[in-house]
């Protein structure tokens, strides 16, 4: 988000700056989904709701889980949040006592570590590097499990990397988790923007124990081009732990926006079209961008299968730079990209893994073209 700010901030002094830094669709939030805010409004639907939610919502999202996943939650287990940001720090605060561990694979969402620690727990930190595909598996989990392991933290697709794991994989966690007792904090919010004909699996679909022990997280954010709107979730077959989230909850912000919760409701309900539509233009894309990718000198590129960012590793090029130029660390060749090429991308330092960066593809394909280009002659200069 700082680096978001600081390219519109060179934007604003008139310079041509393009940003791969966005995490959030480019695309405008479908016209059916703001006219249902309109009628709710008109309708004198903008009072105090309960703080989980209006019961149409909290339908609706058990109603498209179980028909996504095949798995069926109590409505009573759902609550609805300030987005899905909420729905992760409440989650936190209620489920860790001090000192209890949470593993989480990296690079991870910059949120994770920070909101863990807030809480008094302590992240357990797995890299897992793009030799590996990024693909955090049962084998990681079982290494860094100790005593102390409260949760563990799966995000598929992933931001930054875009990595999809596979249904195996995220079944094994989900048994070895259940069998464990150990919470799966499953971050599904880019759950609908996958390609090359893959789709998503929650862990709480590998069983009746996994579901039980997989907190889901979602938001309408980023699959319904919704981020403004603040609208997320979690959902759990816990109804002690739901009510815990609540309880706090209605001391923090009680409700979600209620126009807000009006419009995700019909989001929910209604036709994928749109969903789809978006979700083929960001393929085109990706494919463009990783392909530009591949073309520059010391980059090396996996195909991500979901979300809307690549996270390359530009070590090669760190260690060996063109004739001319020399950055420290990719927070440097960042910086340098922003001036050189006024293309905004995001280091992975801030992800955890310094030796990346983050490009979003949330962005047009003649963007992605141009900017591109500007940064393949920046690093030949
Ligand atoms: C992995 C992941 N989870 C959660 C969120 C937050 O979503 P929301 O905008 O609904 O709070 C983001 C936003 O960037 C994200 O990338």
């Amino acid at each position: 988000m700082s680096l978001d700010q600081k390219a519109k901030e060179l934007q604003r002094q008139g310079k041509p700056v393009i940003s791969f830094g966005v995490g959030e669709p480019d695309f405008d939030t479908p016209q059916w989904i703001k006219d249902a805010a309109i009628e709710a409004m008109r309708q004198g639907k903008t009072k105090y709701t309960p703080v989980a939610g209006i019961p149409e919502l909290r339908e609706a999202i058990v109603r498209r889980f179980l028909r996504e996943q095949g798995v069926e939650y109590p409505s009573a287990g759902v609550v609805v949040t300030t987005g899905a940001k909420q729905a992760l720090y409440e989650l936190f605060q209620v489920l860790l006592n001090p000192g209890d561990e949470v593993i989480v694979p990296s690079p991870y969402w910059v949120t994770y570590p920070d909101q863990i620690i807030l809480a008094g727990g302590v992240p357990v930190i797995v890299p897992v590097g793009i030799e590996r595909g990024f693909a955090f598996g049962l084998e990681h989990l079982k290494a860094a499990m100790t005593p102390r392991t409260r949760a563990v933290v799966l995000n598929s697709p992933q931001n930054p990397s875009g990595t999809v794991l596979s249904q195996d994989e995220v079944r094994a966690i989900g048994e070895f988790a259940a069998a464990n007792d150990i919470v799966v904090v499953s971050d599904e919010v880019y759950g609908k923007l996958i390609y090359d004909g893959l789709s998503h699996r929650s862990p709480a679909a590998a069983s009746r124990a996994a579901r039980d022990v997989t907190v889901v997280i979602d938001a309408v954010s980023k699959s319904y081009a919704m981020t403004g709107w603040r609208i997320g979730y979690l959902i759990t077959s816990d109804l002690k732990l739901s009510q815990a989230v609540q309880n706090l909850q209605s001391q923090l912000t009680s409700n979600a926006n209620t126009i807000a919760q009006w419009a995700a409701t019909a989001a929910l309900d209604g036709a994928d079209d749109d969903i789809v539509a978006m979700r083929d233009a960001f393929e085109a894309r990706r494919n463009l961008m990783v392909e530009g990718l591949r073309r520059l000198p010391g980059f090396e590129t996996d195909l991500p299968h979901g979300a809307f960012y690549c996270f390359p590793r530009v070590r090669e090029l760190l260690d060996h730079p063109p004739r001319g130029l020399s950055w420290r660390d990719a927070d440097e060749l960042a910086a340098y990209l922003l001036e050189e090429a006024n293309v905004a991308v995001v280091p992975g330092s801030g992800f955890g893994m310094p030796d990346y960066l983050r490009f979003s593809y949330a962005t047009s394909e003649e963007r992605i073209r141009e900017a591109l280009g500007r940064v393949e002659a920046a690093l030949k200069a």
